[in-house]
């Protein structure tokens, strides 16, 4: 296998640095903005170049973000190149157009490191897909969200210190947004319910509640109470229709979940002949995370189909069914009431929109 790798930062570079030792996968060439000192592969600024060389048939994105993410990835697989990313926001925006492109071009797309970092939590998904029905999928998708409510609750700290601490560490990126407000854990969700579900559901319609409302007063009143919070993106298929939203959530001191902590991530699937199956580790870094990327291009290389799964029937999400117990906690006072999943984002937007204190956490079923 040829490779252009796109991309020389975190994982663009434990990348290169994994697929040399590797007899099956040669980077033949880089792009990247920069040049880099001692590596043995042409560099180029230009993606044409990678693009016109008919010797690479397998190009590595790397660089993260819509643009030129997306053209990239597009020009690729029109040109017959396989393609293996890692990246979740292009892939959970694009779906359905870049799993055409591949099936239409007859190359392969992979993109396991997208959900889960080092977890192969997208491949045993598929597995389990071939031999049962999968109906559910949740758990923590975010590492620096975790690492967040896990100092809160290990040190009694208020979020803007945890924070500070996750950005001072390497967890967290200058801007978070896309972590805290949950979108990141959103699009690997979207990602993990079309693979397990044989969906494709719009990422614009998964409901969001993130952990930026949450401070140390809610973390103590759920240390009162027994319960640890955690970020968790869930997914539920029942009688045909998709439930989906990213919600902080309690659980019992006792149980798994409270204990993954730190920057670890906990996914599980629920499936009709297996039951529940878990997967913990870590969700994120460079090594971990171009694992999962160089796997990748060894299943392309021993000529695997153009995605995980050929099913992908449009739904809507329909969060109206699921009812949960939520704790909301206002400026005035905190409370505890059942609601369907979409009254409780809507009244999260009510206050969001208004800019008032709120801060929401569903209950966890197993509590
Ligand atoms: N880091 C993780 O733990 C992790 C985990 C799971 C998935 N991912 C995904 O993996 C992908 C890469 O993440 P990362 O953490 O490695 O990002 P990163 O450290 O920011 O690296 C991105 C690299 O791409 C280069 N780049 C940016 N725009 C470019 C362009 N237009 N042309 C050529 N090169 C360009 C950057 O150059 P400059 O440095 O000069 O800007 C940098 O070398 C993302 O999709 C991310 O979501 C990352």
């Amino acid at each position: 296998m040829r490779i252009g790798l796109l991309g020389y930062g975190t994982v663009g570079s434990a990348f290169y640095a994994m697929a040399q030792e590797h007899a099956q996968t040669e980077v033949a060439a880089l792009l990247d903005l920069k040049t880099h000192d001692g590596l043995n592969c042409r560099q180029t600024a230009h993606f044409d170049d990678i693009l016109s060389d008919g010797g690479i048939d397998t190009v590595v994105e790397l660089i993260g973000g819509l643009h030129p993410a997306y053209e990239f990835v597009s020009a690729a697989l029109k040109a017959g190149k396989n393609v293996v990313t890692a990246n979740k926001q292009l892939i959970s925006a694009c779906y359905d157009e870049l799993i055409s492109l591949a099936e239409a071009n007859g190359v392969s797309l992979r993109c396991t490191a997208a959900a889960g970092g080092g977890i192969p939590w997208l491949h045993c998904l598929t597995r389990l897909g071939q031999t049962d029905k999968i109906t559910a999928v949740s758990g923590i998708m975010n590492g620096t969200t975790n690492y967040i409510l896990s100092a809160m609750t290990e040190r009694e700290t208020e979020y803007a210190d945890s924070l500070r601490e996750a950005q001072r560490l390497g967890y967290a990126e200058a801007d978070p947004t896309a972590d805290v407000e949950g979108y990141d854990a959103c699009r690997k969700l979207v990602l993990s319910a079309n693979i397990a579900f044989g969906v494709s559901i719009p990422e614009a319609q998964v409901p969001c509640f993130g952990i930026s409302g949450i401070t140390a007063r809610d973390i103590a009143a759920f240390k009162r109470m027994g319960l640890v919070c955690k970020l968790i993106a869930h997914a539920e298929m029942r009688d045909g229709s998709v439930s989906a939203c990213v919600e902080p959530m309690l659980f019992p001191v006792s149980g798994q979940m409270a204990h993954i902590n730190g920057p670890d991530n906990l996914i599980s699937l629920r499936a009709l002949r297996v039951g529940v199956q878990s997967f913990a580790g870590a969700g994120a870094g460079g090594f971990p995370t171009a694992s999962n990327v160089l796997a990748d291009c060894l299943q392309v290389a021993q000529g695997c189909g153009p995605f995980y799964t050929r099913q992908r029937r449009p739904l809507a999400v329909d969060n109206d069914a699921l009812k949960q117990k939520y704790y909301i906690r206002t400026a005035d006072a905190a409370r505890s009431e059942t609601l369907t999943v979409s009254a409780a984002h809507a009244l999260a937007l009510r206050y969001k929109n208004g800019q008032q204190p709120f801060f929401m956490a569903a209950v966890a079923e197993e509590n």
